[in-house]
């Protein structure tokens, strides 16, 4: 057989394998990975919270420095407040609603609610011209206890960036999920969306201004859990980006345009040791934002200028960097054919890309594009197909018959790295668990007692193989930016 011949085989063979496999319930599992977020608020919680074993915490965040930083959401399994990535998941959020929230139903307020909560948030740590707050808890302090958020005796320390100690980063990424999120909002409350365009401008200002990166002036405390290590241009050009989708306004529009070659001269650097190849297009999670600029981009010229470049060309790049059939695919698969990236929490990535493949599939049907991938033509229709092969595989079609979302499914992770989900409700104990009292907990072979319900793990290795243990964090761990694309996802599924 010819090459060609070869990978058309192999292209029919992968078709069966999805189209063989049961069907989900992706409208159960929606409301699920929204459900999620509720479990991991911070700050006083609401009448209407629908994960009731979570009680308020945190309450006096930001206090002992005059200002309130009370609220948001808790990165994982641990208490502290990174913003940087949580202010990514709020962005990513914002996306699943205005491309997805007309297939989310009785879902979407809750969406919304799921947004808002870190909005009022990153209001709170941007309400001071001059500083963003990146970050809420000594994080040393906190690992090194077990301890329910609602328990918490550790320094509540709040770490800003500042014009000596800027953080562009975390700044535009704020600004990033402050303009996303605007446009959300911009039919359902005009004020409170005129409100976040209008700090989303200023804080872009003072990150684009100041430039630096906030592991230059707090990386005592953000390294090695939330270090930037890809630089802050693409978070700038991102930011930009959604300032642009949300104001129309031209001098965004041209940053983006005049800047975007800053981003091709960043090497993406190693991620917790593991360096990641694929150039500046194939990149996309908390710390690297390119693939989803050259996506979201995309979107605005489709029609008006199908090869404008280097968005387009690199959009289709970063496709073939993840179609399992291109010559140039850069992602590994797992037997059972997960999406694996080396560097802990895999799930991210299956979700972030295929969210991505998602997305551009439907830029590209508007459009009327295929894409080329050397040989191989690349359909919108493929892209959703491998996306729904991957959200497939989490939900339960995989060598172990086993979801990766808690509470979906008969077959789910049991014992989570979750201190809150791990250790006994308030409601069962009410006397406060200390530091070190934690600790039978996390080291009991029991299944947790809180069901995180939605949360979706770090999950199984390259091999299909899954340890359900506490102590496993890279597998067992669930994390804000898991969820969030995954929101879009699967609302786009339950209706197609
Ligand atoms: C998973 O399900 C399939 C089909 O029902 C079955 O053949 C296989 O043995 C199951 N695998 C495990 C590990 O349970
Ligand atoms: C996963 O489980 C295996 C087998 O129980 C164990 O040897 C390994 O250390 C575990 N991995 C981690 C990271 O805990």
């Amino acid at each position: 057989m010819s090459q060609v011949q070869r990978l058309l085989v192999l292209v029919a063979m992968m078709m069966v394998a999805v189209t063989k496999v049961a069907s989900h319930d992706y409208g159960d599992a929606l409301s699920k990975s929204i459900l999620f977020f509720e479990g991991q608020r911070s700050g006083k919680l609401p009448p209407n919270q629908r994960m009731t074993w979570r009680k308020d915490s945190a309450l006096r965040d930001g206090f002992d420095i005059g200002v309130d930083l009370v609220g948001g959401y808790y990165d994982a399994g641990d208490n502290v407040k990174f913003n940087f990535p949580m202010a990514f998941s709020t962005t990513i959020l914002a996306w699943s609603v205005l491309e997805f929230g007309n297939f989310m139903g009785s879902d979407l307020s809750n969406a919304l609610d799921a947004i808002k909560w870190p909005t009022d948030y990153f209001l709170k740590a941007t309400s001071i011209p001059g500083f963003v707050y990146a970050q809420v808890g000594d994080p040393y302090a906190d690992h090194n206890c077990w301890e329910r958020p609602e328990d918490m005796d550790t320094p509540r320390t709040p770490y800003a960036v500042s014009k000596q100690f800027p953080g562009s980063e975390v700044s535009a990424e704020i600004a990033a999920a402050l303009a996303a999120s605007s446009l959300v909002f911009r039919a359902i409350d005009l004020e409170y969306s005129a409100r976040l365009l209008s700090r989303a401008r200023t804080v872009f200002e003072f990150a684009n201004q100041y430039q630096g990166s906030y592991n230059d002036g707090i990386g005592r405390w953000v390294c090695p859990f939330y270090c930037d290590f890809s630089g802050y241009q693409d978070e700038l050009l991102w930011g930009a980006a959604w300032l642009f989708r949300a104001s129309k306004e031209s001098n965004y529009w041209n940053y983006v345009v005049e800047n975007i070659h800053n981003l091709e001269n960043t090497v993406v650097k190693n991620i917790n040791g593991f360096s990641y190849s694929g150039g500046s297009y194939a990149e996309f999670g908390w710390d690297t934002k390119h693939a989803g600029i050259n996506i979201l981009v995309s979107n605005l010229v489709m029609n008006s200028n199908p090869n404008f470049s280097p968005f387009i060309p690199n959009a289709d790049k970063f496709v073939c960097t993840v179609l399992p059939e291109s010559p140039t695919v850069s992602v590994q698969y797992s037997p059972g054919g997960l999406l694996f990236k080396p560097g802990g929490s895999n799930l991210q990535h299956p979700t972030a890309l295929s969210f991505l493949l998602l997305v551009y599939a439907r830029y590209l049907s508007q459009g009327n594009r295929v894409i080329h991938c050397g040989g191989v033509v690349a359909t919108p229709a493929r892209l959703i197909q491998v996306a729904r092969g991957q959200v497939d595989y989490i939900l339960g079609s995989n060598p172990l018959n086993m979801s990766y979302m808690v509470g979906y499914g008969n077959k789910f992770p049991q014992r989570i790295h979750h201190r809150g989900s791990s250790l006994p409700s308030i409601n069962q104990q009410p006397g406060p668990i200390d530091c070190k009292g934690g600790t039978p907990y996390f080291s009991s072979n029991n299944p947790n007692p809180n069901l995180l319900i939605g949360a979706v793990v770090g999950g199984p290795d390259i091999k299909d193989s899954y340890n359900d243990s506490r102590a496993d964090f890279v597998q067992s761990e669930p994390i804000t930016y898991i969820n969030a694309p995954l929101v879009g996802l699967l609302a786009y599924f339950k209706t197609h």
